[in-house]
């Protein structure tokens, strides 16, 4: 590692917010009547204090400028912040950077809270050792003075900051460290050579061979979702896919029974309304067989590849549906999938819990039932009451999460359980 502290700018470098800023700003001039330049020159505005883009390119005076940025964060720190992801690589680098022992801060322009608010949703905030960023009434930061802040005043050894504006690479000259100019931002490929950087960096892989780390070996991290029938199940996965994403994690969504090609025509004749003939114990085997495929050709290669997998439904679903739902005995469909698996277990099992009534009442209403939606409710009863048992068996793997209420309430509660597990399983 050839540096002992790197310093990150965070919109741009660390993350891509154009749409949040660029939709935000356009907001505000809407709001005051002013002409809203087009986007390339929206573009511009990431980076430098909003104030003096304001002034810059809208020649609006001081006081307009302000205001500008208090219509601005009307919009921003209700629906803007969100839209954003964390750049490809970048977790990653984080991560190695981190585990070799390296200081790491953010200085930005954006104000502190919100800086910390978008690296706490996307679980970031523990890579770094300080993050800062204006008050919210210093419309005109310096960034000279926040690298400073973001080095907690001191001396942190040989020292880099990496971002993608001019203004980035000028504070780091003020500074007198040495500087990486990103082209992956929003400044031009003509504003950063200008600038004069120590290095250029044209992606992200760049960043490892400038600092001397190697892209890490990441390990895998294996998530399931569970619960009865008409839970909220498949919304909440996609939610929670779209927020793993956009944090940066190299990511594969499955499912079960199915998720690879041979087990996907299993599922065809598991859920085949026709087959209302199928013995209890064929079906479970069949569950297991889909399952042996699924674990052997998307799983376990893509864990090996340091992914995160999050499937929907996996071997709990076998225990409740064909264990407790069709009676065939909890301990013996564990047996049965014990080959399956062949010890390849979720990190964390997500079960979300809705009252019987409720969900018996979201099935009813779905449009399409398939052979094991269609059992009474006895049948779901039991179910219900395997998974809880299975929750309380293993509660360091399976986290209950209280499935009723807001889509976004559910949501949030699923991404905070999923924080705490990966902190706890060193994942950042
Ligand atoms: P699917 O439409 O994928 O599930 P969901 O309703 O959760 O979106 O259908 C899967 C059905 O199969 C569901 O009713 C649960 C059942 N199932 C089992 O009975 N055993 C199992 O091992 C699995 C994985 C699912």
């Amino acid at each position: 590692m050839k540096y002992q502290a790197v310093v990150f700018d965070l919109d741009g470098t660390l993350t891509d917010s154009v749409h949040g800023v660029i939709r935000s700003t356009r907001y505000a001039l809407e709001k005051m009547n002013w002409p809203v330049p087009d986007d390339k020159m929206l573009r511009g505005f990431l980076g430098p204090p909003l104030a003096t883009s304001f002034m810059e390119y809208c020649g609006m005076s001081n006081a307009q400028a302000i205001e500008g940025t208090r219509l601005y964060r009307e919009r921003y720190n209700t629906i803007g912040w969100r839209e954003n992801a964390v750049f490809p690589g970048i977790r990653q680098l984080l991560w190695a950077l981190k585990r070799q022992g390296a200081y790491l801060s953010v200085a930005t322009g954006k104000p502190q809270n919100a800086s910390e608010r978008i690296l706490e949703y996307f679980g970031m905030t523990d890579y770094f050792n300080q993050i800062a960023g204006p008050t919210p009434d210093d419309f005109f930061a310096n960034k000279r003075d926040l690298i400073d802040r973001s080095l907690g005043g001191q001396n942190r050894g040989k020292t880099i900051m990496i971002g993608d504006r001019a203004s980035d690479i000028i504070a780091a000259h003020e500074h007198g460290i040495d500087s990486v100019a990103v082209l992956f931002g929003y400044g031009s490929r003509d504003e950063m050579t200008q600038s004069r950087p120590t290095y250029l960096a044209e992606n992200v892989i760049d960043l490892f061979d400038i600092l001397g780390v190697s892209y890490p070996e990441f390990p895998g991290y294996f998530i399931s979702l569970e619960g009865n029938d008409g839970c909220g199940k498949s919304t909440q996965t996609a939610l929670l896919v779209d927020w793993m994403k956009a944090g940066g994690y190299d990511l594969v969504r499955t499912r079960e029974p199915g998720g690879s090609e041979v087990a996907e025509k299993i599922r065809h004749l598991l859920l085949d309304r026709e087959n209302m003939g199928m013995q209890d114990m064929t079906e479970a085997l069949l569950y297991a067989a889909a399952r042996a495929q699924h674990v052997r050709d998307v799983i376990m290669p893509a864990l090996s590849n340091g992914k995160v997998v999050i499937s929907d439904r996996y071997v709990d679903s076998s225990i409740a549906y064909q264990g407790a739902g069709r009676q065939l005995g909890m301990d013996v469909v564990e047996q049965i999938n014990a080959p399956a698996i062949n010890g390849c277990l979720p990190n964390v099992t997500l079960l979300l819990r809705m009252g019987a009534q409720e969900a018996l009442h979201r099935r009813e209403s779905a449009s399409q039932v398939d052979r094991i939606e269609m059992m009474d409710n006895d049948f779901h009863k039991r179910v219900e009451q395997a998974f809880d048992q299975l929750a309380k068996q293993h509660p360091a793997r399976i986290a209950p999460i209280d499935a009723s209420g807001g889509i976004e309430d559910i949501a949030q509660r699923i991404r905070l359980t999923v924080h705490d597990k990966m902190r706890k399983a060193g994942m950042y």
